[in-house]
């Protein structure tokens, strides 16, 4: 009887873990949103955040844009070299940190503390509801080592224009950065040497 109970409380808060720490997204609305070439238009870095969050949909379609899988062989709404999809995006909110899963489309937990203070550069960072982060997984590249961070800057970039194209259509606000602290942020995400950051791009509303 103890060791049923046992199973059961051990099964429970197993089941309790996996529900706090997946955000299972949305559906995205890929029938939403304004003309390509009003966005283009409108594309814009800015740099104000208001304290507004985005709901769950709004995430949804933002992740799925900047980096979703568009097809049924897994390829992305962004191209790679050579099809690595070496880029991951690591969202940073105030709830903590988490990894976009393309394939099963949500938000794996991978810590609870909140990033956002840890990226540096500028002020903004803390301000936005989140924050992208790319990082690029090296042992996906199958180049010179000397290639590697070519390649990665311009993966990230596509990625980037698709997080810009879609904040444009929502009105959203939005910018990339490269001047980030790399090496607090490495740190404070726990990363291996195998993984670099490449850029950060907060998302939200403006002021
Ligand atoms: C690779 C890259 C890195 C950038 N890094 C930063 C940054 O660290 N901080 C920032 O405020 N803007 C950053 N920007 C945004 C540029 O300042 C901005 O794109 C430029 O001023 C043109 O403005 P626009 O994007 O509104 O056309 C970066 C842009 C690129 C492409």
């Amino acid at each position: 009887m103890k060791k049923l109970i046992f199973t059961l409380l051990a099964v429970c808060s197993a089941t309790l873990l996996t529900a706090q720490s997946t955000i299972k997204l949305p559906v995205p609305d890929k029938k939403g949103g304004k003309p390509l070439m009003w966005c283009l238009n409108n594309r814009v870095s800015l740099r104000t955040f208001s304290s507004k969050k985005l709901t769950n949909q709004q995430l949804s379609n933002l992740l799925w844009a900047a980096f979703g899988v568009n097809r049924s062989d897994g390829k992305r709404t962004a191209p790679s070299a050579r099809n690595w999809q070496e880029i991951m995006i690591y969202a940073a909110m105030e709830q903590g940190l988490y990894l976009y899963d393309a394939k099963k489309h949500e938000l794996t937990q991978v810590s609870e503390k909140d990033m956002r203070p840890e990226i540096g550069g500028q002020a903004f960072h803390v301000k936005a509801p989140v924050d992208l982060i790319f990082v690029a997984d090296l042992d996906k590249m199958n180049c010179k080592p000397e290639e590697k961070s070519f390649y990665a800057g311009a993966d990230t970039g596509f990625i980037s224009q698709n997080v810009y194209l879609f904040c444009a259509s929502e009105g959203m606000s939005t910018v990339v950065c490269g001047y980030i602290d790399r090496n607090k942020l490495s740190k404070a995400m726990q990363l291996p040497d195998s993984k670099k950051i490449i850029f950060a791009q907060p998302v939200g509303f403006p002021e």
